[in-house]
């Protein structure tokens, strides 16, 4: 039997290893020049004036919300339908995430229920601290409108751009890149092998506000720094630091963002290949026997150039079905296509649904609902072959055609 074909993986080649290597050979192996090599890379890539690079994305969300402020009490609002790790980061700060609808044809937090809950906590006096959207799948949340939102309440907005390094949208005829704090204040990117370009594991914050940017640093590193403008003992000797904060130790070495600075390299091919194959799809799912069986995440208006971390599609719902049956389709299809080599994956389960948040929340949204019964990626990576691209194609039409998918 042909070898599986998962929903996503890393593409690492002769000359990334070379770069390893290299660094492995060299003087520096925890945080050293290419650290600032990488973080160069990253700015240049999204525009951002300041990167930092951190542990994981997890690691980039916790800092980005610490920076914000965020602290015990404070409020966070999320999107529904996102990884754990964009509402933890508020509850790491001591502060309590809640989580916003979505609409279940993009997957992207829905804006209106976004304007009516930040409505309703600054009417009872709880406004929302920070706001993370979530660029779900490779295509940017609608953020200048997110921006506005968070405007009438003063709060922060952390984009999780987890997924979408190297997308664009526009906004007044203007073209923006996804990371660019053009209307966000900061910027999360993880470097999990399954993103765009990989350092094992490994993330970013990026900002454009300088007083932002010296906070994160001092917080990836215990919240000690050596800054001579800073320091209350400016004269004590050259060994001399400070711890002015408490923080952590979240750095990312040397080894690692050599390794990311050689992928950095190849982030456009990588992102122009992820569209053919998403074009590919595209056409796939327009025809028989896919047509109004299933549907890919809807484009937005707003969308310039998607980053497909993740090819999406959804079981379309039938006329009189009930959501559990669409569920036990969708199920059937992820059994089904496992079984014959096309390994799926499902994202998300809404994080109000995860038992920790569960009974803090009540009740999960209709859009969330939906759209979790009926979703599946299917593989999306750069190294995947047409062969690949058409294998995957042709096994989902065989398990639709074969009925249990209607
Ligand atoms: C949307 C989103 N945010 C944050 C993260 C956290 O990134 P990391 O795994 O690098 O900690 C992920 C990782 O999968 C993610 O998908």
């Amino acid at each position: 039997m042909a070898s599986p074909i998962p929903y996503g993986r890393q593409w690492i080649d002769d000359d990334d290893i070379a770069a390893v290597v290299e660094c492995l050979r060299g003087d520096w192996l925890t945080q050293g020049p290419a650290v600032e090599r990488f973080e160069q890379s990253l700015r240049d890539a999204t525009g951002a004036r300041h990167a930092v690079a951190v542990a994981s994305g997890t690691a980039a969300l916790h800092l980005a919300a610490l920076a914000a402020g965020v602290g015990p009490g404070d409020i966070g609002l999320t999107s529904a339908i996102t990884f754990t790790a964009s509402a933890n980061c508020v509850a790491y700060c001591g502060g309590d995430p809640h989580f916003i609808g979505i609409d279940p044809a993009t997957g992207l937090m829905d804006i209106s229920l976004l304007e009516a809950r930040v409505r309703e906590l600054a009417n009872k006096g709880t406004p929302p601290k920070v706001i993370v959207p979530v660029d779900l799948a490779g295509q940017p949340a609608d953020l200048p409108a997110v921006r506005r939102i968070a405007d009438t309440v003063g709060a922060l907005v952390i984009e999780d751009a987890a997924h979408s390094l190297g997308a664009r949208y526009t906004h007044n005829n203007t073209t923006f890149r996804a990371g660019s704090c053009e209307h966000t204040d900061f910027a999360i990117l993880s470097f999990h092998p399954v993103k765009h370009v990989t350092t094992a594991e490994g993330g970013a914050v990026l900002t454009n506000n300088p007083e932002l940017a010296t906070k994160l640093r001092d917080l990836r590193t215990h919240g000690i720094h050596r800054d001579p403008k800073r320091l209350t003992r400016p004269d004590e000797g050259p060994w001399y630091y400070e711890q002015a904060s408490l923080g952590f130790h979240y750095r990312l070495s040397d080894m690692q963002c050599a390794l990311g600075i050689s992928q950095m390299k190849k982030l456009e091919a990588f992102v122009v290949r992820r569209n053919e194959i998403a074009a590919r799809y595209d056409d796939a799912f327009a025809k028989a026997p896919f047509a109004g069986k299933i549907v890919p995440l809807k484009k937005t208006e707003h969308l310039n150039r998607n980053a497909y971390h993740l090819y999406v599609i959804r079981l379309m719902r039938q006329p009189g079905e009930t959501l559990d049956a669409v569920a036990a389709r969708r199920k059937a299809l992820f059994l089904n296509l496992r079984e014959r080599g096309i390994i799926p994956q499902v994202h998300y389960i809404p994080v109000p649904m995860q038992p920790y948040y569960r009974d803090k929340l009540g009740r999960l949204d209709d859009g969330s609902r939906e759209y979790y019964a009926s979703c599946l990626s299917i593989p999306m990576y750069p190294k995947m072959t047409d062969g690949d691209v058409a294998r995957t194609i042709d096994t989902l039409a065989e398990c639709i055609n074969a009925g249990d998918n209607r």
